[in-house]
């Protein structure tokens, strides 16, 4: 996978991908339409672009109040980004989204985007993902991410995860259509950030090959 090239769906504005995107904005802004007046946290795991926070935060009048670090491996998809966030008060970091160690300071976050990661890792690393949105996340703050719908659909499943973890669904995407979006607002207390690796990002073309399930 030629994870710049994936991107370029986003400039199809009836692809998946696109309608995708604009799912996840609409969740961005509501988060940021629910936080406080001041300062806000946000962190994106995987970040590709940064399409999805980086065009909210332009035009959001919290936008200014938010300083965000984004952590993506390919550096094409990082300097993409960092064009894009001019003016922003976002990090962008070029390095392994899966070592927690990466949110340094930005930890427990108002809003914590995992977007594109749960189709293209193991379900043990989903769940153990999940597990440590306890430590990424603010008390009251919101998790976006998705999962696609493709068979088998395992969106049920991380919704589960993350209630039984005191995330609370906000929204859940239509199950009707084939990308799957959610948002879950933290309703513990953050626990102490451990320094580990969420996950290995081991792609879905591969978890399909293999026969295992991806989305
Ligand atoms: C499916 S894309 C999602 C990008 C973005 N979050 C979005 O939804 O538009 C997955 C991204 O993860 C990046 N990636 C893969 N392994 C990674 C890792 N270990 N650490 C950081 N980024 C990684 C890829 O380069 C790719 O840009």
């Amino acid at each position: 996978m030629d994870w710049l090239d994936w991107h370029t769906d986003y400039d199809r504005p009836d692809s998946s991908l696109a309608q995708r995107l604009r799912a996840v904005q609409t969740q961005i802004r509501a988060a940021l339409d629910r936080a406080p007046a001041g300062p806000i946290t946000a962190l994106s795991v995987c970040a590709g672009q940064g399409r999805d926070l980086i065009e909210v935060l332009h035009d959001h009048p919290h936008g200014a109040d938010v300083r965000a670090r984004l952590v993506e491996l390919d550096p094409r998809n990082t300097a993409f980004a960092s064009t894009a966030a001019a003016g922003l008060d976002v990090e962008i970091v070029t390095g392994d989204a899966s070592l927690t160690a990466n949110y340094r300071g930005f930890a427990p976050a108002d809003l914590v985007l995992m977007c594109g990661v749960f189709g293209n890792i193991t379900e043990d690393d989903i769940e153990r993902t999940v597990d440590t949105c306890r430590a990424l996340t603010t008390r009251n703050g919101t998790v976006i991410w998705t999962r696609g719908r493709t068979a088998p659909d395992l969106l049920p499943q991380i919704c589960s995860w993350f209630e039984d973890r005191d995330f609370e669904r906000l929204w859940v995407s239509d199950p009707a259509v084939d990308y799957g979006v959610a948002a879950h607002r933290y309703r513990g207390e953050p626990l102490p950030l451990k320094d580990s690796s969420m996950f290995t990002f081991v792609g879905w073309d591969v978890l399909k090959a293999a026969g295992r399930s991806h989305g």
